[in-house]
């Protein structure tokens, strides 16, 4: 491996303080040596669409190696970007990263390929932004939470309406008491990313590999439409509807009622919608976790999903009685013991209208993000895991809760999940669905 400038003053600098640390492996290989003013050298997996906006939110660093499957995307992207060296596949990318002499590494490709790309960035020491959800299955978050705990380097998740304003006034008013004490929210989104079929004799288009495409995915022939974004209908690359919008809108009860710490306890799960298909995600989906109380006389709280025109039978009858679309203008409704509380990623409104009149804000506490991509870059100039408020800790316990709603509604039967031990409990085969095994050559690293 080449020696780069800053793995020999990490060393050195590794040396002269702590001359116990063993010269092996085991020692932190990275660390964030930039100095002031200097660009982040970062490379960019995946070039098109949502890829290309984080692109663009990270262009003012040096963007050094970028990689896509679709040559047509990748040249487009190299073409703004004539310095950097282009590859088709990412694991040769993550194979000569000493080389590039990277900082971090951004990933914006189909859920399927986050974890492998995610997992050996992590191996190697490397910060990650990597797009939401996390990973496709939950045995992937448990390898990233292992390597992220061998290697705690500046992490964030894609889910950058959580840097906003209003999630964090939400959060705010949630945990002030603005509807007393919550016992649950509903959480819905309209679209419907569903009703994946196979579509024999497709042929991939010139510019796609759809072998790399497909990388830990189980090897089958082109289906039509599936590059770019339908892969979302397909079990084998996405989560439906769930797994694309849920890291979004669940986020928001996650933060405020701090679900992370209520994940130490057993959750049961039960989720329904269309009969079951084995291939393609379901057209719409209704799914709840239940949590237990988490102390003495605590209440518990239950969280519902609504997607692909299903509606909170609470939001639907106030809406009716109010004649206001709730529905349509909100994404999140908190119920409370003393009202409820409407968001979406710009705007809350308390619920009944008297409750609003009788209720004072409390002033901002939070500090403002400096931007969600931001926190990830400043936190790897300053060599701070912990920083960005979407790192691997909040982000896998989030993902998780998401894909066990998939779990659940793939099992067709409630489920009652260890959070701890990341099993379900009692149900072999639903606790199968937790993971799959990759494609040869498509591991993950353990
Ligand atoms: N944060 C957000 O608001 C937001 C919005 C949209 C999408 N996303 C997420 O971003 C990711 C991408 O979504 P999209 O809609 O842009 O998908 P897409 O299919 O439109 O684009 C994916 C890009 O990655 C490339 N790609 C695919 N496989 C690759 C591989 N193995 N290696 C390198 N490049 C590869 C594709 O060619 C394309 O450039 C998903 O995880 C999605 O959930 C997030």
């Amino acid at each position: 491996m080449q020696t780069t400038r800053r793995t020999f003053i990490a060393a050195a600098t590794l040396g002269s303080i702590a001359p116990w640390l063993p010269s092996c492996a085991s020692a932190p290989r990275r660390r964030p040596l930039r100095a002031q003013g200097e660009p982040l050298r970062l490379a960019c997996i995946g070039t098109a669409n949502r890829a290309w906006d984080n692109i663009n939110e990270v262009r003012h660093e040096r963007i050094v190696a970028l990689c896509d499957v679709d040559s047509a995307y990748l040249a487009r992207a190299a073409a703004e970007f004539p310095q950097a060296r282009t590859f088709r596949d990412f694991r040769e990318l993550l194979a000569v990263e000493a080389e590039l002499d990277l900082d971090g590494v951004v990933v914006s490709t189909p859920d399927h390929t986050h974890a492998l790309a995610t997992a050996l960035a992590l191996q190697a020491g490397l910060p990650v932004y990597c797009e939401k959800p996390l990973t496709r299955t939950v045995h992937e978050l448990a390898v990233l939470r292992r390597l992220w705990q061998r290697h705690p380097v500046p992490t964030q998740m894609g889910t950058q309406i959580h840097a906003g304003e209003n999630y964090r006034r939400v959060v705010e008013a949630i945990r002030a008491g603005a509807i007393g004490r919550v016992t649950a929210a509903d959480c819905w989104q309209q679209k419907s990313w569903g009703d994946g079929r196979l579509t024999p004799g497709a042929i991939a288009p010139p510019t796609l590999d759809w072998e790399l495409w497909q990388g830990p995915a189980p090897r089958q022939p082109y289906i039509e439409g599936v590059h770019p974004a339908n892969w979302r209908r397909y079990w084998a690359y996405g989560s439906g509807t769930l797994g694309d919008m849920g890291c979004h809108i669940i986020d928001l009860p996650f933060w405020a009622l701090d679900l992370q710490q209520r994940m130490r306890r057993p959750i049961e799960v039960f989720a329904e919608g269309p009969p079951v298909d084995a291939v393609g995600a379901p057209a719409w989906l209704e799914a709840s976790w239940a949590f237990e109380p988490d102390a003495p006389g605590a209440d518990p709280f239950v969280l519902r999903w609504f997607d692909g025109g299903r509606m909170s039978p609470f939001v639907q009858e106030v809406g009716a009685k109010d004649r206001v679309d709730y529905h349509g203008r909100f994404s999140v409704c908190f119920h409370g013991t003393e009202g409820a509380l409407f968001a979406n990623y710009g705007e809350m409104l308390l619920w009944p209208g008297s409750r609003a009149q009788a209720w004072t804000p409390p002033a901002p506490s939070m500090p403002p993000s400096i931007g969600h991509h931001r926190e990830w870059l400043e936190a790897i100039r300053s060599g701070q895991p912990n920083a960005p408020l979407c790192g691997l800790p909040y982000a896998t316990a989030l993902t998780e809760l998401v894909l066990l709603g998939t779990v659940a509604y793939r099992a067709h039967a409630p489920l009652r999940y260890d959070p701890v031990r990341m099993r379900v409990l009692g149900n072999d085969a639903a606790d199968a669905l937790l993971g799959d095994q990759g494609a040869a050559g498509w591991r993950l690293p353990r």
